[in-house]
């Protein structure tokens, strides 16, 4: 009688950035600026330079820091999409997604939208009543995503980079002040 191996596909999981993860947070990031120049600000060139005490340190601030949110998802052993979420600490109520990126064979499966759930969850409990973030102007992919979502233009488009041509749109979601958690009394 054939045998035939059953073949399980491994589920696709959102965890939140270690500290002793960097090395591969510095592979998936520079992947992401490589190969998909013009989503981000930043470039390949420039972080591909930085040394490796600065992705040690960008990594465990990130770990650490309660207004900080970095986050990969998972298939198996392969990082297939990253994402961060930060609140600058003087204007707590105000969240940003930041390094939004999946994988080129692991687009079109709901890999992004786990991202950016994960991203509008922790804002919600960290109180934020809206989260900003840039996508360059056009109709990508990226602008279809957040607009499902629910993210809204953000006054006029402003350049990408300083002196370039690229333009990102700025995009708020409003946040439900319900799903906040209560502040602690000071
Ligand atoms: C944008 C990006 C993150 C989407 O990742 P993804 O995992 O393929 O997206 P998802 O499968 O979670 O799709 C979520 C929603 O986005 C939209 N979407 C995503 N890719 C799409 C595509 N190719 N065509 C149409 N809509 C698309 C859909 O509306 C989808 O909603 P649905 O599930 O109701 O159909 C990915 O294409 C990417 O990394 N692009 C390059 C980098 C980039 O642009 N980053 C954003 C920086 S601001």
């Amino acid at each position: 009688m054939e045998h035939r191996e059953a073949t399980v596909t491994p589920l696709t999981e959102i965890h939140s950035l270690k500290a002793e993860e960097w090395e591969a947070y510095r592979e998936i990031r520079l992947r992401s600026l490589s190969q998909d120049p013009e989503a981000f600000g930043s470039t390949f060139e420039k972080e591909n330079a930085f040394p490796a005490d600065f992705w040690q340190t960008r990594v465990a601030d990130g770990a650490r820091l309660p207004h900080a949110h970095p986050i990969v998802a998972r298939t198996g052993d392969a990082w297939v999409g990253l994402s961060w979420g930060w609140i600058h600490p003087d204007e707590p109520t105000i969240a940003h997604l930041f390094q939004m990126w999946v994988a080129p064979e692991a687009r079109g499966r709901g890999v992004a939208r786990m991202l950016v759930d994960s991203v509008i969850e922790w804002a919600r409990v960290r109180g934020a009543a809206k989260l900003l973030l840039g996508v360059t102007v056009g109709d990508t992919p990226a602008r279809r995503l957040y607009e499902r979502v629910g993210f809204v233009p953000d006054g006029s488009p402003i350049p990408l980079r300083p002196g370039g041509e690229l333009l990102e749109q700025p995009m708020v979601l409003r946040l439900e002040p319900t799903d906040r958690l209560p502040r602690s009394r000071s």
